[in-house]
């Protein structure tokens, strides 16, 4: 990582840590620990390098700051509701706030930290606040979408539009927060969007290939999630283009006898090179940037992104 974005990085987990906090010990307890117990800090990484990257002014660093520790806040606590809404019981290599307290805490522990959040964003620029809000709104209707819409009524093209939405729009809200306050121009914003939005499809491609093969102890996550809460995410679709129908039943056990097939390379180089060509369309829409270190860096980064499951 460049050396000024190091620096970013210490800035902005300090503004993450410092909001992330309630004098209720039990609230406090449960998202301190979530908010130390890692996470990559992707989505404000991505707000720095967009606006280092078209030399943003000193001036309006701490604006960006604030911006950045903001889209980590909305972030976790899409986290908390995630795991909640999709039974999961292992987060960041722990027991989720969901399977150690409950569904009450749960729910009212991701509030919170949504509070904290509108709370960090008033004062930002106008905006900033707008695309967080575009991207909040259509992340509460991706996920519920993604849970009302049953599997066997799935198109291919509906999950674009859900992982576009619960996921790829906080992508792009980070490019293009980094690229309103570095004052770039309208159709660089769009670009720097667009990347975004293929970089969060392409995350969200490589997210739903590590559900059936990923290692727990690197993703911090077990494998299976999304097959016992009865999705139908990238590697299943791939499954039922190549062998057939899914078997119905979503146990364990069925989980086991259909795991070979899942995660042989058929499926798995047809996910992969479907990520990449999103990351493809990122790098260059990313090759706008001024920085030649920074434009590096992002592009770099895309190309990580893929080797989570070399
Ligand atoms: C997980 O996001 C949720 C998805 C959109 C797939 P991350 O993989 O960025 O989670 P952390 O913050 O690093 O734990
Ligand atoms: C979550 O997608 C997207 C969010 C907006 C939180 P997943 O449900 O696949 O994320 P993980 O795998 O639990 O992190
Ligand atoms: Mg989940
Ligand atoms: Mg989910
Ligand atoms: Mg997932």
């Amino acid at each position: 990582m460049p050396d000024s974005l190091q620096k970013d990085y210490t800035v902005i987990e300090d503004i993450i840590r410092s909001r992330a906090r309630s004098s209720l010990p039990i609230m406090d307890s449960m998202i301190t620990s979530l908010v130390r117990n890692g996470g990559k800090r992707i989505r404000p990484m991505i707000l720095m390098a967009v606006f280092r990257g078209m030399s943003g002014k000193d001036s309006v660093l701490d604006t960006a700051y604030r911006s950045a520790a903001t889209l980590e806040l909305i972030h976790t606590a899409t986290l908390i509701h995630d795991d909640l809404i999709d039974k999961s019981h292992t987060r960041r290599g722990v027991p989720t706030i969901f399977a150690q307290h409950g569904i009450p805490s749960a729910v009212l522990a991701g509030d919170y930290l949504f509070v904290e959040a509108y709370a960090l964003a008033a004062g930002l620029p106008e905006k900033i606040v707008n695309t967080c809000v575009r991207s909040l709104r259509k992340m509460a209707e991706g996920q519920l979408l993604e849970e009302i819409i049953p599997p066997n009524e799935l198109s291919f093209k509906t999950y674009l539009d859900i992982i576009s939405s619960k996921t790829a729009v906080l992508f792009k809200s980070a490019c293009e927060s980094g690229a309103l306050l570095a004052e770039a121009p309208d159709d660089v914003v769009r670009d720097l969007g667009q990347a975004g939005l293929s970089l969060g499809i392409a995350f969200q491609f490589i997210d739903d290939l590590l559900d059936v093969l990923g290692n727990e102890h690197i993703t911090g996550k077990p494998i299976g999630t999304d097959f016992w809460a009865g999705k139908l995410s990238l590697p299943y679709f791939l499954y039922r283009e190549t062998f057939g129908p899914l078997p119905n039943d979503r146990s364990q056990k069925t989980f086991q006898s259909i795991l070979k097939k899942l995660t042989s390379d058929d499926i798995i180089v047809k996910g992969k090179e479907m990520a990449l060509s999103n990351t493809n369309k990122a790098k260059e829409l990313f090759n706008v940037l001024d920085n030649g270190e920074i434009r590096t860096y992002l592009q770099n980064m895309c190309d990580q992104m893929l080797n989570r499951i070399l």
